[in-house]
C-alpha cells in the first residue's frame, strides 16, 4: 500500500464492497491521501489488484483505526454507525457513506450532510466537521436539481414532485442475491422499493423539509447495468420560465461537480466521473406549468466515493477537485 511520511494517512472499512472498492481505486491514485488499510469481512486475508498496487484486506476488527487521521466508513447501513464511533474515539475523522447518521435517519447529534454544492454553510460545516454523513446515490441525482428550484421560489406551496430514477445493479452491493443474478436482471427493468418505502426517502424528506412545502413520490427502478444512474423528475412550477435551465445554471456555473447542459444527459457521459449532468424542459400539455428535470451520475463516484473523497478533500484543507475524475 501507499506510504508517505507527507501524506494524509486514511483507512477504508467495507474496502471490499462495491463502494468500497471504488474508494480504494481512487485514494491509491490521489495525491495528498495514503492508503493504510483496506478491511473486508467475508473477503477478508485476501489481496486484490488496483491497477499496480496490491491490497490485502484485513478483518474490521484488526483495523488500526487509531494509526489514521480518516476513515472511510463503507458498510452496510445498520453496520457502520458502532465502527464510525470506534473510529472517532480512536481520535479519527469520519466520511460515512452509510445511511445510518444522514438526516431522518433518527440520529439526535447533528452530522453535517456532505453534499458540498448546497452551498458554502454545507462546505464550512464539512470542512470542521469530524464526521461527515455522505449522501446517498439517488438523493445525489434528485436533491442536487430540486433545491435549488425551491431556493428560488419556483415550486408552489403544496406541490407532489414526482421522481423516478432507475439504477445500476451495484447500487445494490455485492452480497450475493437471487435477484441481483445477471439471468434475472439481464434483459428486465421494472420498479423496486415502490409506494415511498425506499431508505432513502427520509433523506429526501428531511432535507427538503424547510425549503418548501411539497410531496414527494419517489419510485426506484432497477436498471440492468453495472452502475450509473438515471433520475426524471417532474416538478410544478409557479410561472411558466423563458428559458428552464435558468435556474440550474444560476446554482452551479461555478462547480466543478455539477454540468448543467442543454442536451439530455447520458449515462455513458458520466460514466467513472466524479459528477451530475442535468437538464431541464418545459413540459408541453400541462394545464398548469411543470417541468422535468434529467439527471444522470455514477452511483459509485458521485454517489459514493467521489463524493466521499471530495468531501475529505474539503475536511483537510485540500482542494475540492483534487484526485478525482472530472
Ligand atoms: N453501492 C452503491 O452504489 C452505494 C452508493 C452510495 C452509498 N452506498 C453505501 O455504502 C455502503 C457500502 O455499500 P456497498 O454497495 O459497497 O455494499 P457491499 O458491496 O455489500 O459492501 C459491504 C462491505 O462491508 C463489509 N461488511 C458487510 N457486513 C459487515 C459486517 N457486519 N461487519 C464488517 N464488515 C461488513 C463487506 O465485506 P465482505 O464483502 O468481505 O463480506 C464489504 O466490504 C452502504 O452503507 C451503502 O448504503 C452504496
Amino acid at each position: 500500500m501507499h506510504s508517505s511520511v507527507n501524506r494524509i494517512q486514511v483507512g477504508v472499512l467495507g474496502a471490499s464492497g462495491y463502494a468500497g472498492r471504488e474508494l480504494c481505486g481512487l485514494l491509491l491514485r490521489h495525491p495528498s491521501f495514503s492508503l493504510s488499510f483496506a478491511t473486508a469481512n467475508e473477503q477478508r486475508g485476501q489481496t486484490v489488484r488496483f491497477g499496480s498496487a496490491a491490497v490485502t484486506y484485513v478483518a474490521t476488527e484488526d483495523a488500526p483505526l487509531d494509526s489514521v487521521r480518516l476513515v472511510f466508513c463503507a458498510l452496510p447501513h445498520g453496520a457502520a454507525q458502532p465502527w464510525v464511533q470506534l473510529a472517532r474515539e480512536a481520535g479519527a475523522r469520519v466520511v460515512d457513506l452509510s445511511n445510518d447518521l444522514r438526516p431522518g435517519s433518527g440520529v439526535s447529534e447533528h452530522i453535517p450532510y456532505g453534499m458540498p454544492e448546497l452551498g458554502a454553510e454545507t462546505r464550512n460545516a464539512v470542512r470542521s466537521a469530524q464526521v461527515v454523513a455522505n449522501p446517498g446515490c439517488y438523493p445525489t441525482s434528485i436533491l442536487l436539481p430540486l433545491v435549488p428550484l425551491f431556493r428560488q421560489n419556483l415550486i408552489p406551496p403544496g406541490a407532489t414532485i414526482i421522481a423516478n430514477a432507475a439504477s445500476g445493479v451495484s447500487g445494490a452491493g455485492n452480497s450475493p442475491k437471487r435477484e441481483l443474478l445477471f439471468a434475472e436482471v439481464a434483459d428486465d427493468y421494472r420498479a423496486y422499493g415502490v409506494g415511498n418505502t425506499h431508505r432513502h426517502m427520509k433523506e429526501m424528506v428531511a432535507t427538503l423539509h424547510g425549503l418548501g412545502d411539497a410531496d414527494l413520490v419517489f419510485t426506484p427502478h432497477l436498471l440492468p447495468m453495472a452502475r450509473g444512474i438515471l433520475a426524471s423528475i417532474t416538478v410544478p412550477i409557479v410561472k411558466e420560465l423563458s428559458d428552464p435551465i435558468a435556474p440550474l445554471r444560476a446554482a452551479y456555473e461555478h462547480e466543478p461537480f455539477v454540468e448543467v447542459i442543454s442536451e439530455q444527459p447520458a449515462l455513458k457521459d458520466v460514466h467513472r466521473r466524479n459528477v451530475v449532468r442535468m437538464t431541464a424542459t418545459t413540459l408541453q400539455g400541462t394545464r398548469s406549468p411543470m417541468l422535468l428535470i434529467t439527471s444522470a451520475l455514477d452511483n459509485l463516484v458521485k454517489g459514493a466515493a467521489g463524493q466521499a473523497i471530495q468531501n475529505a478533500n474539503i475536511m483537510f484543507g485540500l482542494d475540492e477537485c483534487e484526485g478525482l475524475p472530472t
